[in-house]
């Protein structure tokens, strides 16, 4: 019995442990904006707002509803409020939306916004509501995703999905460590309710 009480102890000390040791503040890897990030002059002064399933067309985006929930953090775990976060990704039929990507009917969803810009609230979080990133020729499901705040500059990097089969054949995937790896991969939580398949909560950390 005292056994059993002392590996129950030790396990639950193992439980508490565990957040600390799973909190890597280490810097988002940055990576180049890639060939699809839309250039201001062609975004113009349009409200790419933080709801990439709509575009103004009745219809809702094709794809799996995701609730991306992201809070910027520097490396000593401050929250930072008024970054200006940008995502941008493939529609659900691996389009990107794009002055270099010829849109045609049946080849793209107009219905996916594509980009998204937001400013993190006080408590450094930010929500964008977004479809569940699928995979592109060449490459593992990502979200790329772009920073801006006086104290950091700007950092540009991609968020993978934890644990897809694609990730290990994907070429940026490979080049991470593991501990790299970990602070990009979201995971994602079933959601319910306003048409949401999946929800996630993600910690970005920027250099302090
Ligand atoms: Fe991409």
């Amino acid at each position: 019995m005292n056994t059993r009480r002392t590996l129950m102890l030790a396990s639950a000390a193992a439980l508490i442990a565990t957040p600390a040791l799973a909190q890597t503040r280490r810097v988002l890897p940055p990576m180049t904006d890639g060939p699809f990030y839309p250039p201001k002059r062609w975004r113009g002064d349009a409200d790419w707002d933080a709801d990439l399933t709509r575009t103004g067309s009745s219809a809702a985006a094709r794809g799996e509803h995701l609730a991306l929930l992201l809070q910027v953090a520097d490396a000593r775990g401050r929250v930072i409020d008024g970054t200006e976060v940008e995502i941008w990704q493939c529609d659900a039929m691996a389009a990107y939306r794009h002055p270099g990507v010829r849109a045609e009917p049946g080849n793209h969803d107009p219905a996916f916004q594509g980009f998204g810009a937001a400013r993190t609230a006080a408590d450094g979080g930010v929500r964008f509501r977004t479809i569940r990133p699928v995979p592109y020729p060449g490459r593992t499901p990502h979200i790329h995703v772009k920073l801006r705040h006086a104290s950091f500059g700007e950092l540009t990097s991609q968020l993978f999905l934890a644990g897809d089969p694609g990730n290990a054949r994907d070429f940026l995937w490979r080049q991470l460590d593991a501990e790299e790896q970990t602070s990009l991969a979201m995971r994602l939580d079933p959601a319910s309710g306003d048409g949401l398949k999946w929800q996630t909560r993600h910690t970005l950390t920027v250099p302090a």
